[in-house]
């Protein structure tokens, strides 16, 4: 019963029997099972519902991220990314994200020591990525790598024992920027750079990119800090593409490694963390201001995309391009400006008062202005996706290991309506 005494549920009525069938309504939510008794007849089958790309589907409940889409609002735990982007870092937003409170000291100067003795990876894995072609895409690289981190750690296959869950989280957190830095060497033919675990998290990542002969490097701790921030605003964003990929392969309870590699394959893709590197191509295919008008002519004529535009979920600005339009002052103070900025700018400015992006409620989401910075930084294109995947493993983890946790879950297996051929007999070869 609610407040007012109605009853938290709906009937429905199914015009086909005139029958009528009360459902009970949860959290906002009907279940889909609830629609499987209504039947024409009793060999029915039952009706299913149809949502390609879960655009009104929950697929789980999760106490990790709150997303309110309307009004702009994301937090992790309860605590808004505002305040853990000024105030956290990012091994304690994973900490965070994965254990569900913010470490006191003692448990995040564990966490903190316990990642920095894994940050180094088998000689082994080493070589295996010594085998891709020299100009593989990094994305690629990764992906294939994480995979093959599971033939290293057998004992990941034991999904559902706390110690081999943590073991594996705590390998997965501390060895990707040593896998995302060692694509970047490998592309550049340089030698791998060993993890320097005197340095922060990030500074080490920084490190195993640019030391050259130097003994040791010294992080310019603003850039330190600047990727400290937008690793906290990547590392989770509840049930999105890749970490449903997560969380479907997971449930078949394969390793880590494994569901991590697909989390990262869907993430690859340019209409999720892929955006951010087709942002950084679009830009530079528009060259000048001028030419502005004529693309959002070609993306209203549905030509083209604004990529870095639009959002599932939000449907005003991504409070994430915020946080990164500030944060991004900090970086060209030191790297000078990013001359793609200006022309980022009048897009936006220009997009956000046309009729057709305000129609259809299209903000700048994380990847508008991602680019531009990690550009400033040193970075090529095509590392972008990879620095998406290093913080948003510590999302896919926490999403992985509740999904684990919920006596609700089972393995993932969408259901399909048939538009295929009836049965029909095999025609021989001579007679096609
Ligand atoms: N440029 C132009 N038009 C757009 C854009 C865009 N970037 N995004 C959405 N639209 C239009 C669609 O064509 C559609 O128009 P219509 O109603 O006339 O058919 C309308 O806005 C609604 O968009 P949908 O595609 O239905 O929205 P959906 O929720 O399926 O897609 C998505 C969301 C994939 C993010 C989409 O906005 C997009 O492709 N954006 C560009 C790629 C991008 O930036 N991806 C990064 C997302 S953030 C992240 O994953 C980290």
């Amino acid at each position: 019963m609610s407040e007012n005494g109605a009853r938290e549920s709906i009937t429905v009525t199914d015009n086909r029997t005139g029958q009528s069938y009360e459902m009970p309504v949860t959290d906002g939510t009907v279940k889909a099972m609830d629609f499987r008794k209504i039947k024409t007849a009793n060999d029915d089958f039952g009706l299913m519902v149809y949502d390609p790309a879960f655009t009104n589907t929950a697929s789980c409940r999760s106490a990790i991220t709150q997303i309110d889409g309307d009004r702009g609002i994301l937090e992790y735990r309860g605590y808004p990314i505002e305040q853990l982007a000024e105030q956290s870092t990012y091994l304690e937003t994973a900490y965070l994200l994965l254990y569900g409170e913010l470490p006191n000291k003692k448990q995040l100067s564990e966490w903190t020591e316990i990642v920095r003795i894994h940050t180094y990876i088998h000689e082994n894995a080493k070589k295996f990525m010594e085998g891709f072609q020299y100009d593989a895409h990094p994305m690629g690289m990764l992906c294939g790598t994480v995979a093959a981190l599971s033939t290293f750690y057998p004992d990941a296959k034991h999904v559902m024992e706390e110690t081999s869950r943590h073991i594996q989280t705590v390998r997965l957190i501390a060895k990707m920027p040593t896998i995302a830095a060692f694509t970047y060497r490998h592309n550049r033919g340089l030698p791998y750079v060993y993890p320097d675990n005197s340095l922060t998290y990030t500074g080490n990542f920084l490190s195993m990119l640019w030391r050259m002969s130097e003994p040791v490097y010294q992080p310019h701790p603003k850039l330190e800090r600047a990727i400290e921030i937008l690793w906290i605003l990547h590392a989770d964003h509840e049930q999105n593409c890749s970490t449903n990929a997560m969380r479907a392969v997971g449930s078949s309870h394969a390793d880590p490694y494994s569901a991590t590699a697909a989390a990262a394959a869907a993430l690859y893709g340019p209409l999720h963390g892929g955006a951010n590197e087709a942002v950084i191509r679009m830009l530079e295919g528009i060259g000048d201001k001028k030419h502005i008008p004529e693309f959002v002519k070609r993306v209203k004529q549905g030509e083209d995309l604004l990529w870095g535009f639009g959002h599932r979920i939000y449907k005003s600005y991504d409070p994430r391009a915020k946080i990164i339009k500030q944060a991004a002052d900090d970086v060209f103070e030191i790297t000078g400006p990013n001359p793609m900025l200006e022309i980022a700018l009048e897009l936006e400015r220009i997009a956000l008062e046309d009729e057709y992006f305000i129609e259809r409620k299209l903000y700048p989401n994380v990847d508008f202005y991602s680019g531009i910075i990690y550009q400033a930084l040193g970075f090529p294109v095509d590392m972008f996706p990879v620095l998406f995947a290093i913080p948003r493993t510590a999302g896919w983890l926490a999403q992985w290991r509740e999904m684990l946790a919920d006596s609700e879950q089972k393995i993932a297996r969408p259901r399909q309506i048939y538009v295929g051929q009836k049965r029909r007999d095999f025609v021989p070869m001579d007679k096609r």
